[in-house]
């Protein structure tokens, strides 16, 4: 081990109603006691569960995340959360540019990069994910892609983490292969480098799409990887927990 620490966060997406949320969250604050202080959990409820998820999280090391925010500190925008609401209730990490948010709302770098910037200026760590598409992979230009979504998406002085989630293997079971995903975040991580014009602290590299605990040890043991981004096995405590003790 090099002393890397790992990240493994639990996206929860639409998903959970009060009780069985309130239990998933008491069984990770439990499980997490076994955890090495170098794997570090964080789970990201929807906004209705936050405020009561993170009470149960009060004096765990559990981290707690939110899965959007707006670029404005406040005003006349019906039905959005901004990123000091978010603070205000001790949530410290939050997911940007998920795909899922690119496809339904639209969201283009230009949006997340100004996000991004709202969520660090409030004190949160922005998850910022980025991810080619199958036509783009199979085309031969996911570097590309990525390249650019760096390029336009992540602003400078960026200090968060960035999830690398190819679209293909989001929720279809298809993970990436560990070489693929090695030679991958090498890439993500020049073009970090390359951006945002430094060598050093780079932010720190997630995986995410169909992790779970069968192949999560072999992914977290890639050197460039910083951790995972969990869907659907973080839905479970069992899974979620297995796959941070493949850490
Ligand atoms: O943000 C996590 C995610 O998009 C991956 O989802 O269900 O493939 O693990 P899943």
């Amino acid at each position: 081990e090099t002393g890397r620490r790992l990240l493994i966060a639990g996206n929860w997406k639409m998903n959970g109603l009060r009780a069985s949320s309130q239990a998933l969250a008491r069984a990770i604050v439990e499980g997490a006691k076994a955890l090495p202080a170098s794997v570090e959990l964080a789970v990201f409820p929807p906004f209705t569960l936050t405020a009561e998820i993170g009470a149960l999280l009060t004096d765990s090391p559990v981290r707690l995340g939110a899965q959007d925010c707006r670029s404005e500190k406040s005003g006349a925008f019906t039905g959005d959360i901004a990123a000091p609401m978010l603070a205000d209730l001790g949530v410290t990490h939050v997911i940007l540019g998920h795909s899922e948010r690119r496809r339904y709302h639209d969201e283009t770098d230009q949006i997340i990069s100004a996000k991004a910037e709202a969520a660090l200026e409030a004190g949160l760590v922005p998850v910022l994910c980025i991810g080619e598409t199958a036509e783009e992979r199979d085309s031969g230009r996911a570097y590309e892609t990525l390249s650019n979504q760096i390029a336009r998406g992540v602003p400078a002085g960026f200090r968060g983490v960035i999830a690398y989630e190819p679209v293909w293997a989001i929720g279809t079971g298809r993970t990436a292969s560990s070489d693929d995903i090695a030679q991958t975040t090498a890439h993500i991580r020049d073009s970090l480098a390359a951006h945002l014009q430094t060598g050093d602290n780079l932010p720190p590299i997630l995986y995410g799409g169909s992790v779970t605990a069968r192949d999560a040890a072999s992914i977290l043991a890639i050197e460039t990887v910083g951790g995972v981004l969990v869907g659907g096995a973080s839905l479970k405590a069992d899974s979620f927990l297995a796959i941070a003790q493949g850490a």
